[in-house]
C-alpha cells in the first residue's frame, strides 16, 4: 500500500507492508473514519499499521498539541489510556474513542491518586509537577503537567528555590535534577519497557556497531542514560536521526514502535532497537501500546465505544495543570 497521510502538516508516503485484511481493514476505517468526522491519532509506539492510517502522528507534547486545536468532532487516540483521558480533558465536548480500554500504562498505575495525595501532605510547601503519564486523579493533584519533551524546560523556568515533587518517573526525575542541578522529591514510579533495557546487551551491540549512535530515552535507568549521545523524548531522538548524515546507525533504546517512523524518514540510515534485559527477542515492545489493532480501531469507529468519560468536577481540576503546561511551553517557545 502507498498512501500519503497528512501529519502536523506534512504528507508523508506510507512505506509499511500491509497484508490483504489490513488493506481492507483500512478502507473500512477510512469509510467509518468520514462518516463520523473523526480525527485519528497515534503515538510512535503505535502498531506501523496504525501509525500508517493515523492523521497524525506524535509523541505525548505533540497529541496533546493537536487534540486542544483539532475542529473535528471525534477524536480517535490510538496509545495509552491517559493519552485518551488528556484528548479528553483539552476537548471536553468532543467523543474521545480508544480501540482499547484496557491499554493501561505500568507508569500512571505506579501513583495511585490516594498514595500521592498522603506524599503530598507529608511535603508541606512543594509544587506538585506531574509526567503526563498519570491518570486524570493524579493530574488534578498536580500544579503543572510535563512531558519528556518540555519537562526540563519547564522545570529550570521556575525559581531555583521552589520546592519540588516530581512523579511518578523516578529516571526522568533524576534525570531532570541532573540536568538542571535541582534536588526535587522523586515519586518512585518506573515505566516497565524502559527500566527493562540492559547496559550490556547495548554495549554488546556497540561493539558490533562502533560507529552507531545511541538513542536513549529519558525514562531509562541513569546506567543505561549514562552511555547515551543523545537523550529525548520520542520526537527529539527522530529529530537527531534525521540530522545526522546518510549512512548513520543508531541503537534506539525507547519502545520499539518508533523505528517504523525514524525508519520512514530516514530510509538511508540503519536503527537497530536496544533489546530487552530478559528477553531473546531483539524488541522491547509495550504490551499495552500493542492492545490497538486495525480490528479495535474499526471496530470503536463502528460502535462509537469505547468512550473516554471523566467526571466534569475532575476534569476541571485535571485540566489546570495541563493548560499551565501548554501556556509555559508556548512562552518558552517549546
Ligand atoms: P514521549 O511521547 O513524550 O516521548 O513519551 C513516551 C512515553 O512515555 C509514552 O508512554
Amino acid at each position: 500500500m502507498n498512501k500519503a497521510v497528512e501529519t502536523n502538516g506534512e504528507c508523508r508516503a506510507d512505506s509499511v507492508m500491509l497484508s490483504d485484511d489490513a488493506v481492507k481493514l483500512i478502507a473500512e476505517i477510512e469509510e467509518l473514519k468520514k462518516q463520523r468526522g473523526a480525527l485519528i491519532m497515534a503515538h510512535y509506539y503505535q502498531r506501523g499499521e496504525i501509525q500508517s492510517l493515523a492523521d497524525c502522528i506524535g509523541d505525548s507534547l505533540a497529541l496533546a498539541r493537536q487534540a486542544a486545536r483539532t475542529d473535528a468532532p471525534v477524536i480517535v487516540m490510538c496509545g495509552v489510556h491517559f493519552m485518551g483521558e488528556t484528548a479528553k480533558l483539552l476537548s471536553p465536548d468532543k467523543v474521545v474513542l480508544v480501540p482499547d480500554i484496557n491499554a493501561g500504562c505500568s507508569l500512571a498505575d505506579s501513583c495511585p491518586a490516594p498514595d500521592l495525595e498522603a506524599f503530598i501532605k507529608s511535603h508541606p510547601g512543594h509544587t506538585v509537577i506531574s509526567y503526563v503519564n498519570t491518570s486524570a486523579a493524579v493530574k488534578a493533584l498536580s500544579d503543572v503537567v510535563v512531558t519528556s519533551g518540555n519537562a526540563d524546560k519547564i522545570i529550570e523556568s521556575l525559581p531555583a528555590d521552589e520546592k519540588i515533587i516530581f512523579g511518578p518517573d523516578r529516571n526522568l526525575g533524576s534525570y531532570i535534577n541532573q540536568r538542571t542541578g535541582r534536588n526535587m522529591v522523586l515519586w518512585p514510579g518506573a515505566c516497565h519497557v524502559h527500566e527493562r533495557f540492559s547496559l550490556e546487551k547495548i554495549l554488546e551491540l556497540k561493539k558490533q556497531h562502533p560507529g552507531a549512535h545511541i538513542l536513549v530515552h529519558p525514562e531509562c535507568p541513569a546506567p543505561v542514560r549514562l552511555v547515551a549521545d543523545r537523550i529525548g523524548s520520542t520526537a527529539a531522538l527522530l529529530k537527531y536521526a534525521v540530522s545526522m548524515p546518510a549512512g548513520s546507525e543508531f541503537i534506539v533504546a525507547t519502545e520499539s514502535g518508533i523505528l517504523v517512523e525514524m525508519e520512514r524518514m530516514c530510509p538511508d540510515k540503519k536503527f537497530i532497537p536496544a533489546p530487552p534485559t530478559d528477553s531473546t527477542c531483539g524488541c522491547n515492545d509495550c504490551n499495552f501500546m500493542k492492545l490497538n489493532t486495525l480490528v479495535k480501531l474499526r471496530d470503536c469507529l463502528r460502535d462509537m465505544s469505547p468512550a473516554i468519560e471523566i467526571d466534569p468536577a475532575l476534569a476541571d481540576r485535571a485540566r489546570k495543570p495541563i493548560d499551565r503546561m501548554l501556556e509555559i511551553s508556548d512562552r518558552l517557545g517549546i
